[in-house]
């Protein structure tokens, strides 16, 4: 009987589903991230693997995997985590978990940006210390939100949905990717090219949206920083790096910017010390994709990709 293996658990279905499909399945139940020796042994006895965006599927985890191990099944949208190329060369395949979780992540951004802007959890926890004495003309002074221009970096699926979600406000939205959309589409979702300097200059909110690739790394860095307006917000709901974290703290400290919101952090699950004594951030524990429906739904996408690979054919979400 093959062998699927899952590095952490993950919503029942697909467990369920791998079990009703006639496979060996067998799950870590520990509330611990395995080390990278256990996985690399997990590799070597599996035919399929499911991981989380945490493990780090490298070129050592992948060649004890080779001859057996037929699919790494990623738990995420982003593989950051594992070694494509090297998973080509052992023929072993890589799938994800695309478009389930666009509308969560985006409706995440948008709770982030709603929260910096108007101060949401700062306000919270004054009241909850009983510092609220009586309505002040000058509380909690936040930024408004329509009618302003928004800079949505990397404009997939997830990036897509952010835009969606501005039309409601009236927003300008300006966007930057490699390759620019078409001309319906661009209309379709009334938001306007900009090389990515321009969007930094112009944008009072600028959320991000490209995966963690060489290109794509401290994407915005001092240089970037330094062209921005003082009252931005930066929403990160993409990954750490995509942002040189030291500069941002730099520029949040100094007041240089108006505030972040980040769900995604450099060194997760590190978080500087400085940052945590930021007011003017709001941090979360990179739940994007967390509701219940699409952790579901991408729970079901992890088993059927393994399930495909393990009867011969290419899954449907392989990433190459
Ligand atoms: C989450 O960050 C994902 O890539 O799915
Ligand atoms: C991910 O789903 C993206 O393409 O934005």
């Amino acid at each position: 009987m093959p062998k699927v293996s899952f590095t952490y658990e993950i919503p029942e279905i697909a467990e369920k589903k791998l079990k009703d499909a006639g496979f060996d399945v067998w799950v870590n139940r520990e509330e611990r991230t395995l080390t990278h020796e256990e996985i690399i042994n997990l590799a070597k006895e599996s035919d399929a693997l499911i991981t989380l965006l945490s493990d780090n599927i490298n070129k050592e985890v992948l060649e004890a995997g080779k001859g057996k191990l037929k699919v790494v099944s990623n738990y995420a949208v982003g593989y950051n985590n594992i070694d494509v190329e090297s998973a080509k060369e052992f023929s072993i395949y890589v799938t994800n978990t695309p478009g389930v979780l666009s509308d969560a992540t985006a409706d995440l951004a948008w709770a982030l940006l709603f929260a910096v802007a108007r101060k949401i959890v700062e306000s919270d926890k004054f009241v909850r210390e009983g510092k609220f004495i009586g309505w002040r003309p000058q509380l909690f002074l936040g930024y408004d939100i329509k009618g302003k221009t928004l800079g949505i970096i990397g404009m997939g699926r997830i990036g897509k949905e952010m835009a969606k979600r501005a039309l409601g406000f009236d927003m300008k939205v300006l966007y930057y990717k490699r390759n620019r959309l078409s001309e319906a589409e661009e209309k379709e979702l009334n938001v306007e090219y900009a090389p990515l300097e321009e969007l930094i200059k112009k944008s009072d909110y600028i959320s991000l949206h490209t995966p963690l690739t060489p290109e794509t790394h401290h994407l915005l860095d001092e240089k970037e920083f330094s062209m921005m307006k003082p009252n931005v917000i930066i929403i990160n709901t993409a990954r750490g790096p995509v942002i040189n974290e030291k500069v941002l703290i730099k520029y949040l400290k100094e007041g240089k910017i108006a505030g972040a919101g980040l769900d995604v952090y450099e060194e997760e699950p590190k978080i500087p010390e400085e940052l945590l004594k930021l007011d003017n951030v709001v941090l979360t524990p990179h739940t994007g994709s967390a509701t219940f429906e699409t952790r579901d739904k991408m729970a079901e996408m992890v088993a059927d990709n393994v399930i495909a690979a393990l009867k011969g054919e290419v899954p449907p979400n392989n990433v190459y």
